[in-house]
């Protein structure tokens, strides 16, 4: 099948009369999934208890009379007024002591009670009715869950959780290390919630946490609580549905980061996420790259796009994509892995927060440009036929992605250079930009197939992944490490060795000192050997080889002619180690030199062109062009462009926004 698209459809904001009409623009475009639904708590039970379904069955009908799928949302993001009046405590309360009122959405504590049995009311009562119902091929559970509550209830939750993960309060103190400011406990009870963020302070800011073994903790704790919530509602509907309504959730891409999301991927059946490129100002054509590597890495599986901008859109502001561009980020979402784009949303919403979220069809409802783009994307897909979605990623190079150092990077940020989401896009973008496909992966996942493995803010560390990436290496693979690397353990507490402490045989290094300047001037390094020059910012550190060789010295400042990147044979592989925040320039210097040798290839490519390759039956290879002005792409070989039917013998030329599909000349005949 071609991948698909679908579309986000909220009929209980519409007149009735106006649904077969869109059902049938819908079908007309090419769509075949409709998510409906996942708000609409307040019309499918209007009263504790009492359900109103007559207009979901109708619903559901007009779409499937159209061929149209149906994805079912639970609608627990939006509690009813009724259900606030009775429980008032199902509001979250901040760290700031703030308590998110009714009025918007997610407003509700996952842990309290009240919320937790009308949420399995509804979603029970939704699975009676529409379990095994052929027409609902899949769930969505809840909205991008997310949001910290530090009500009581999540408090005794969290000291609960908290005895099951350390057995007894001595051990705790043993491993939070609390004769630190006398914060040794008693009992459980005692524990606080801690106050996240920062407080201001003279020189700088203080974490406002009491003890960075508790901050970390408390992240995992309000991880899980998600998570539970989401085990609440799926086992519900398990227990009612059939095994081919698959359930998904939809998470928010790389740059969210309250939950960890390897960990929830796991309660699901598919990895959904929602897709806004233009959302982000400071995003580049790697954002939404990143993103979808990073969810199709969640469960290494095709995942679904359950919203994925079609238009202009913003809260208060209003962002516009270039005409071009929703065709370009649909094909690059596929490219990466995406079998389901659905489109966010149908319609421009006339009432409500949304009205900057632009529709297929704008708020009058008559056709326009947007909806006619999709209806020749549709017939861009059709045309392409199946070999998309028999094709998957080439990915020789894996990003480690790991929560615990994300989140304990968040407890103590350090320095602004090491900002987890940042660093990791740095080096995925060095990657990219020279055509390597980049898998991003769960530090537990097996590493085999990989040539190239990096670990920049490897923050958390434990003999057990220390154990794997040695064996890894062993084996002949390249591991890069990137600073700060091997600094805690899974406690958030700094074992007694010299940085990198556990990562330290591995990387024949050790850190003798470090420096953490906050002007961003930088400092250039120099390559030995033929190997790269470069620049550090923010982030520097000493190192002393012990057992590794000297690829680059510090050419000037504090550490002037000290190792600034080493590298360690281990076995068959080596272990490279950067010992700063290099800038982005310099980092895929390194990778141009670092991944040859490591037997991965690369493309040259003009700015603004992503790469991206393909293997089904034949290899292919799909050309975006994220910039603005005509591009040139060099090929090895004659292509045929699958998009247009048009062979090219030395060269591909892009449009503006434009993009060409491309399999090698000979397998084209081949496979013909
Ligand atoms: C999120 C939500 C949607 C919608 C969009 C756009 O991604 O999942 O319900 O609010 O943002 O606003
Ligand atoms: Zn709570």
């Amino acid at each position: 099948m071609r991948p698909q698209l679908g579309v986000a459809y909220y009929p209980e904001q519409w007149p009735r009369e106006r649904w077969p009409v869109d059902a049938r623009l819908m079908a007309e475009a090419g769509l075949s999934v409709v998510r409906i639904g996942e708000f609409a708590w307040v019309d499918l039970e209007p009263a504790a208890g009492t359900f109103e379904f007559s207009w979901l069955d109708d619903a559901i009908e007009i779409l499937a009379a159209n061929q149209l799928a149906v994805m079912l949302g639970t609608p627990t993001a939006a509690p009813p007024a009724w259900l606030i009046e009775a429980h008032p405590e199902i509001l979250p309360r901040r760290a700031d002591g703030h308590v998110h009122p009714f009025g918007h959405r997610r407003h509700y504590c996952p842990n309290q009670p009240a919320m937790q049995e009308a949420a399995r009311r509804i979603v029970g009562a939704l699975g009676d009715r529409y379990g095994g119902d052929t027409r609902v091929t899949s769930w969505q559970i809840d909205n991008e869950l997310m949001g910290r509550c530090v009500c009581d209830v999540c408090r005794a939750r969290f000291h609960d959780w908290l005895r099951e993960r350390y057995g007894s309060i001595e051990a705790l103190n043993e491993s939070w290390g609390t004769a630190f400011w006398s914060q040794r406990y008693d009992d459980f009870a005692q524990i606080p919630t801690p106050v996240l963020g920062q407080i201001p302070m003279p020189g700088g800011f203080m974490a406002a946490s009491p003890n960075p073994s508790l901050a970390l903790d408390f992240r995992r704790f309000t991880s899980d609580s998600h998570i539970s919530f989401l085990r609440l509602q799926t086992d519900e509907l398990r227990a009612r549905i059939t095994a081919d309504q698959r359930i998904t959730h939809n998470l928010m891409g790389f740059r969210f980061s309250e939950i960890d999301y390897h960990r929830l991927a796991t309660e699901i059946d598919v990895v959904s996420w929602d897709n806004y490129p233009s959302l982000d100002r400071s995003a580049r054509w790697s954002s939404p790259a990143l993103a979808a590597d990073a969810m199709r890495g969640l469960k290494n599986q095709p995942v679904w796009i359950v919203e994925q901008q079609v238009g202009p859109l913003g809260w208060e502001i209003l962002h516009t994509p270039r005409r071009g561009q929703i065709r370009l980020y649909t094909l690059q979402a596929i490219a990466h892995g995406a079998e389901l784009v659905g489109y966010f949303r149908w319609r421009t919403a006339r009432h409500g927060t949304e009205q900057h979220w632009y529709g297929v069809l704008d708020a009058h409802g008559r056709v326009g440009h947007r909806y006619r783009e999709l209806v020749e994307l549709s017939k861009e897909l059709d045309a392409i036929g199946d070999v998309l979605a028999e094709a998957s990623v080439v990915s020789p190079a894996a990003l480690l992605h790991d929560y615990d150092s994300r989140f304990a990077l968040q407890v103590q940020p350090t320095n602004p250079s090491l900002a987890y989401e940042e660093t990791v896009q740095r080096h995925y973008e060095a990657l990219r930009t020279l055509g390597v496909g980049v898998d991003v992966i769960a530090p537990d996942t097996d590493l085999t197939s990989y040539r190239l493995v990096i670990a920049p803010n490897l923050y958390v560390v434990d003999d057990a992944l220390v154990a794997a990436l040695r064996a890894y290496v062993e084996d002949g693979g390249t591991l890069v490490l990137a600073p700060r690397a091997g600094v805690k353990d899974r406690c958030n507490v700094v074992p007694e060795l010299p940085f990198p402490t556990l990562l330290a045989g591995l990387a024949g290094v050790e850190v003798a000192d470090v420096a953490s300047l906050l002007d961003d001037d930088p400092v250039r390094i120099s390559g030995v050997d033929g190997a790269p020059d470069g620049e550090f910012r923010g982030w520097f550190e000493q190192i002393e080889p012990k057992g590794a060789h000297v690829l680059a010295l510090y050419a000037e400042g504090d550490f002037a002619e000290t190792p600034a990147i080493t590298a360690h044979s281990v076995g068959g592989g080596r272990v490279v180690y950067i010992a700063g925040a290099a800038d982005p320039a310099t980092l895929r210097r390194v990778y141009a030199t670092l991944a040859p040798d490591a037997g991965v290839s690369t493309v040259d490519l003009p700015e603004g062109v992503e790469c991206v390759q393909l293997r089904g039956e034949a290899p292919l290879l799909m050309l975006l062009n994220h910039a603005d002005g005509e591009r040139v792409v060099a090929l090895g070989d004659a292509k045929r462009d699958l998009i247009t039917g048009v062979e090219h013998a030395e060269s591909v030329r892009l449009a503006p926004f434009g993009v060409a599909l491309l399999v090698p000349v000979r397998a084209a005949v081949e496979s013909a």
